[in-house]
């Protein structure tokens, strides 16, 4: 999509204004996973983030991208992203993938998790589960990378060796394609591309000042999508559940730093052996 176009490589100081941003990203998720439970409605949801972000100050990033109206994307069950909050009504086991970006001093942060409700099958639990450790393997080997295609060599072995140890009752899951991560920065999405798969382009070089999303899709069944008559909302061909997490992150002289998680993704980096840079 963004072929060869230019990265606007980030100074330490543009790193920390995109922080704030992140951090009003992790907040109003974190509202989100407060309130969400079966009988609440995805507009609900909606409302809460809106909230928090407004009173952080900030601007939701979302809100009127190419005419989209709302602050959240909120994908359900076989509803894969940029799925439009509204009266539905969650229900016991809903497999549910929220989706928030906060603009501060016009600088974003982009930042997706999935919440599995009470009452869920062990393989939907085990969906979000891998797609979230997918994420953050994506997220680890960006720490050592030489180029940004490590990224997405990590996402799909993540998600390859978890179907092989039989967390989606012994079929394959299907990794999307059609959806990748990006830089952010001055805008929600920038060059690069960052695909969640391997490929044979390795990417550009991963360098101080690179900011990106990376938001792996995964779903129980095959890996195609289709958009509904809404012109937003992605759902499965074949009516599968799916997941979606996300985190923006910056690459810094000394190593990384994850822009969208309170702690910068220390403790989850920890256990895969990768110390996050300081950050001043
Ligand atoms: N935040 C999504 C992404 O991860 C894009 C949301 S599309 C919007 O790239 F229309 F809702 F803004
Ligand atoms: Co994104």
């Amino acid at each position: 999509m963004f072929g060869r176009e230019r990265i606007e490589y980030k100074t330490p100081e543009q790193v920390l204004l995109m922080r704030r941003a992140g951090l009003v990203v992790a907040e109003a998720l974190a509202a989100v996973r407060e309130r969400a439970a079966a009988g609440v409605t995805t507009g609900e949801l909606d409302a809460v983030a809106a909230e928090v972000i407004g009173d952080r100050h900030a601007t939701p990033s979302f809100l009127g991208y190419h005419g989209y109206p709302a602050s959240l994307c909120v994908s359900v069950n076989d509803e894969v992203v940029h799925g439009i909050p509204g009266p539905r009504v969650l229900e016991p086991g809903d497999v549910v993938s929220v989706d928030c970006g906060a603009i501060v001093e016009g600088w974003h942060g982009d930042s997706a998790i999935t919440l599995v409700l009470d009452g869920a099958a062990p393989e939907d639990v085990a969906l979000a589960e891998t797609t979230e450790r997918a994420m953050w393997a994506g997220i680890a080997a960006l720490a050592g990378a030489e180029r940004l295609g490590a990224v997405g060599e990590a996402v799909e072995d993540v998600v390859d060796a978890a179907a092989v140890e039989g967390l989606n009752g012994g079929q394959r899951y299907g990794l999307v394609e059609e959806y990748v991560g990006h830089g952010i920065g001055t805008a929600m999405h920038q060059p690069p591309d960052v695909p969640n798969f391997r490929s044979r382009d390795r990417g550009p070089r991963v360098r101080a000042g690179l900011c990106v999303a990376v938001e792996p899709m995964v779903v129980r069944g095959q890996r195609f999508t289709q958009v509904l008559d809404d012109d937003w909302t992605v759902v499965t061909g074949d009516g599968s559940r799916a997941s979606h997490w996300e985190h923006t992150v910056a690459v810094l002289d000394d190593g990384i730093w994850v822009l969208t998680a309170p702690d910068g993704g220390a403790e989850k980096l920890a256990a895969l052996g990768v110390s996050i840079a300081p950050l001043a």
